[in-house]
């Protein structure tokens, strides 16, 4: 993927006082890899999506598949509208930017749409995708721990993600976060995973 550089409002460095003002206004926030190398969190926007789509060929056949749960090669042009024209509170969608020997590599994205049939408890449904060669070095882990804190800070009660049984790596991410979860396994052969916020 190529370098870019943030197009958050916020002041690079500065940790976001989360309040809907500041969320509409995107999203910043530093952080580090268990190795020390830092990452930048920030919210996806509408010119990302060039991004979002080279992003597809960072992924293997096999990521992609776990995914979006069906064969996928490219985004369309009404995904991509749909995956980077967010409003930061009923979809959120958080860029990982590595920094590597000085440059910028975008490398995972994650977010939460807020589920329609469960609005009585206000939940949100997860979904992750790191590149290929950045996978199992915390990435995921970073971008979990950020989406929890702005859902939180947005009133979002519960997480929800469809995970395939055996996305190891997914599952992992979760039941480390340390919130209350509930697994159950459909006919697909998909987990329904619930994490708990409150
Ligand atoms: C699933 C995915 C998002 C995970 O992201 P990642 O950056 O690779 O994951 P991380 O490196 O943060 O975390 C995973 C590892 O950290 C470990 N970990 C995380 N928190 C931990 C903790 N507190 N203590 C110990 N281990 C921890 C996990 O056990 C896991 O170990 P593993 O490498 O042996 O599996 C990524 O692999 C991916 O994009 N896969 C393809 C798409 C996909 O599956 N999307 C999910 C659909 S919902």
């Amino acid at each position: 993927m190529a370098s870019k550089e943030p197009t958050s409002k916020l002041a690079e460095g500065a940790e976001p006082e989360l309040s809907g003002e500041t969320l509409a206004n995107g999203y910043f926030a530093k952080d580090q890899l268990p190795d020390g190398r830092v990452l930048i969190i920030r919210s996806i926007g509408p010119s990302d999506k060039r991004l979002l789509q080279e992003g597809m060929h960072h992924l293997s056949k096999r990521s992609r598949y776990n995914r979006f749960l069906t064969p996928k090669d490219e985004l369309t042009a009404g995904e991509l509208v749909y995956f980077t024209e967010i409003d930061m509170v009923n979809h959120v969608a958080l860029g990982a930017i590595l920094i590597e020997h000085g440059e910028k590599i975008p490398v995972g994205v994650a977010r939460y749409v807020v589920s329609e049939e469960h609005s009585d408890c206000h939940s949100a449904e997860v979904a992750f995708a790191v590149d290929e060669v950045h996978q199992g070095q915390g990435v995921g882990t970073i971008l979990f721990k950020h989406l929890t804190k702005i859902a939180r800070s947005n009133g979002i009660r519960a997480f929800t993600a469809l995970v395939l049984s055996d996305n190891q790596r997914m599952l992992n991410i979760f039941a480390h976060s340390g919130l209350a979860m509930k697994m159950l396994l459909n006919v697909a052969g998909a987990y329904e995973v619930r994490l708990d916020l409150s």
